[in-house]
Order: C-alpha cells, then sequence, then structure tokens
C-alpha cells in the first residue's frame, strides 16, 4: 500500500532533486558545471559577484566537478613567450579546492583562443621552434595545476567536419606530430592525470567520430598515453543526436580502452524560448544524460555553466541561448528534472555498479584512516 506521503513525492517534480547527488547513484563520479572567474564576467559586462550562483556551485549535492571556462587556455596562461600567468584559472582552481570540487582542467594545445604570438604569420615556426613552444606551455601549465586535476583536455578541436585535420598552426608546421608531442609531454610531466582529447560534433557516429578513434589508435599504437575522449556535447535543441547514436559512439570510444566523458553539455534553442523548444530541450538533456549513465565508458557529465547569463552561446549563435538548466531569475529549466529523470531511471550495468561499490569502499576505508 502506498501512504498519501509515497503518492505526493511521486506526483512531485523532483523539486530538491540533486544532480550531483543522482549521478553518483546512476554510477558516474560526478555531475559538474564549468564556471568562468569574475574577472572574465566583468570583462562581458556582467556582474562579478551573484550569492545565489555561488552557493549552487559550491553545493556539493548539486555539483561534484567544475572547469575554467576560459582561465587555463593558453591566451590567458601564456600570452607572452615564457610569460607565465595563471590568476583566472587559478581562481576556479581554488574553489574546487575548497570545495572538494574534482576538477576537469582545459585546455592545453588549442587553435582557438591561442596566444597572438604563436599564431603569427610572422612567427616563421620550424618544427623544432614550435615544438619548443608546445613543451615549454604544456610543461609549465600541467606544473602549476600538478596534483589539482582530475584530468587534462591536452589537444581540443584538432579535426574538421570531414574527419582529417583542421588547419592550425600546429598542424601547419607539425602535422599530427603536434599531438603525439602534447600528449607524451603531458604524460611526462603528470603521469597520474587523465589526457583526454576533447572535440564537438562526435558525439554520433561520423566521419569526425571516426576521426577521434583514428587519434586515439594512433597514440596506442605509439605507446602514447591517452585516458580519455570528451565529448562537448554542444547541441542544439531541434537536432540532437539521438540516444542510440550517442550510446554507439561511447562504446566505439569505450572499445579502444579510453573513458568518456560529456565535458562542455549544453543544448541550446532559439530565443524566446517556447514550450516546446523547452521540451526539446529536455529531451536532447535527457538523452545526453541518459546515454552516459547507460554507456558503460562513460564516467561524467559537465555542463557548460549551470546559468544562463553566463553561457557563451548568445554570444557565439546570435538569436540562441537559453542552453544550460537555470533561467536568468534561478527557476530551473524542465531540463533539469529530465536530468534527474535519465539518471534515476538508470540501469546501471554490472560494470558501472561494481565500480561505484569500489569507489565507496576506498571512500569509507579514507573516511576511517583520518
Ligand atoms: C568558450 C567560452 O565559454 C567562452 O567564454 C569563450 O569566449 C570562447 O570559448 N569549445 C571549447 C570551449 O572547448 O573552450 C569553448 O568555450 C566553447 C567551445
Amino acid at each position: 500500500m502506498h501512504g498519501p506521503l509515497t503518492v505526493l513525492a511521486a506526483l512531485l517534480p523532483f523539486t530538491s532533486a540533486q544532480l550531483n547527488t543522482y549521478a553518483k547513484k546512476a554510477g558516474l563520479k560526478y555531475f559538474g558545471a564549468a564556471t568562468d572567474s569574475p574577472g572574465q564576467r566583468e570583462r562581458a559586462g556582467l556582474e562579478a559577484s551573484y550569492n545565489q550562483y555561488d552557493a549552487i556551485l559550491r553545493d556539493g549535492n548539486e555539483f561534484g566537478s567544475t572547469t575554467p571556462t576560459n582561465g587555463q587556455k593558453w591566451l590567458f596562461t601564456e600570452p607572452e613567450q615564457g610569460v607565465f600567468n595563471f590568476t583566472e584559472g587559478d581562481i576556479v582552481t581554488s574553489i574546487a579546492q575548497e570545495h572538494g570540487l574534482i576538477q576537469r582542467c582545459h585546455a592545453l594545445v588549442w587553435h582557438s583562443q591561442l596566444a597572438p604570438w604563436v599564431d603569427n604569420a610572422t612567427a616563421d615556426w620550424t618544427p623544432e621552434t614550435l615544438s619548443a613552444v608546445i613543451v615549454e606551455h604544456v610543461a609549465n601549465v600541467m606544473e602549476h595545476y600538478r596534483g589539482k586535476c582530475y584530468a587534462w583536455d591536452v589537444v581540443n578541436e584538432a579535426l574538421d567536419e570531414d574527419g582529417s585535420y583542421r588547419d592550425s598552426v600546429f598542424y601547419r608546421v607539425l602535422g599530427e606530430d603536434f599531438i603525439k608531442l602534447a600528449f607524451r609531454t603531458a604524460a611526462k610531466v603528470e603521469p597520474g592525470v587523465k589526457l583526454y582529447y576533447n572535440d564537438y560534433n562526435i558525439e554520433k557516429p561520423s566521419p569526425k567520430s571516426e576521426g577521434v578513434v583514428r587519434i586515439v589508435r594512433m597514440l596506442q599504437e605509439d605507446g602514447i598515453k591517452i585516458d580519455g575522449v570528451g565529448l562537448q556535447g554542444h547541441f542544439v535543441a531541434s537536432r540532437p543526436p539521438t540516444l542510440d547514436e550517442q550510446i554507439a559512439t561511447i562504446n566505439a570510444y569505450g572499445a579502444l580502452g579510453v573513458e568518456v566523458a560529456y565535458t562542455e553539455l549544453d543544448v541550446r534553442q532559439t530565443t524566446p524560448v517556447n514550450e516546446t523548444s523547452l521540451e526539446w530541450q529536455a529531451n536532447a538533456y535527457r538523452d545526453a544524460v541518459g546515454a552516459c549513465v547507460q554507456a558503460e565508458a562513460c564516467i561524467g557529465v559537465t555542463i557548460w555553466d549551470f546559468y544562463d547569463p553566463f553561457s557563451w552561446v548568445p554570444y557565439t549563435f546570435p538569436g540562441e541561448g537559453a542552453a544550460l538548466l537555470w533561467f536568468e531569475d534561478f527557476s530551473k529549466h524542465p531540463a533539469y528534472d529530465a536530468v534527474i529523470e535519465a539518471m534515476r531511471n538508470a540501469t546501471v550495468s554490472p560494470c558501472k555498479r561494481r565500480q561505484q561499490r569500489r569507489r565507496a569502499q576506498m571512500a569509507a576505508r579514507s573516511a576511517e584512516l583520518q
């Protein structure tokens, strides 16, 4: 017999539901949200401080992981050759440290938000000089964050849509060796951190997802460590990849022996939003998180910030927005409940359950030791 309270609880939306709590129950390591440093917000014409925002980000039941959306990129960390600056990145790292959040670190070698001195037509790089630049950058940045990252996005967005390599200063000068060099260097600097290849539009089977498989194999064949593939997951509400497509792709990467994570999930829609587009968005979030929970290789989900006013989407895709899980007034999107539902309904595979048990045992053991 169900008492009136049970019935009421079943009818209520998951008002007090919390993302990270459900993610862990479903066998994931974390549900995370990326965040920018307040200085960056100010530069974008936003206020620097939002108490409600800070409280949600620091609520361990809601988020178990974070990523700096900008502060660790080359433009900020090595704005001039040999001059390193970790001010912006450190702000997010200290939030993670103070609140016991896992940190996914992002991104070491990327053609975008690159310091102008690297991507400069007059620079005249040779394979030797550019290799030295990559080694110096990767080594210094990783050294600074040593022990503070669960994972590093070592190479970001090296592929074009057709699966060939994207034209970048790195590829022009070094060919695919730049990828090998970046990973080889990263593994030397901090052997214990997970090294990821990260990209977008690689969440469903396509020439680009085959390109990812090629990169992973290339590194493995050369004996170079790669631990993970990051699916950025920048989706459009009206045409997201399906649940099955995402599961198939995660399994294909997983078959290579690497782990997988959604690293920058957001689902944009035309603004102003309407009921239909919000429903599409909820379905897209449900399928992405559902795929992660169901496919064994997937270990966690990070959304690219959680609060709409801080999303990159309206700046990059004019006319689109409302891509995250909290509206401007801090009410939650319907997609929030859809995400919880995907995790609640998870039929967790025996393998994930084993991992979950192992993690719980380890946590209990370390609690005993303290
Ligand atoms: C975005 C940031 O969110 C913006 O603030 C910035 O202006 C541009 O970059 N893929 C990535 C992220 O790997 O680093 C990008 O982040 C979004 C696309």
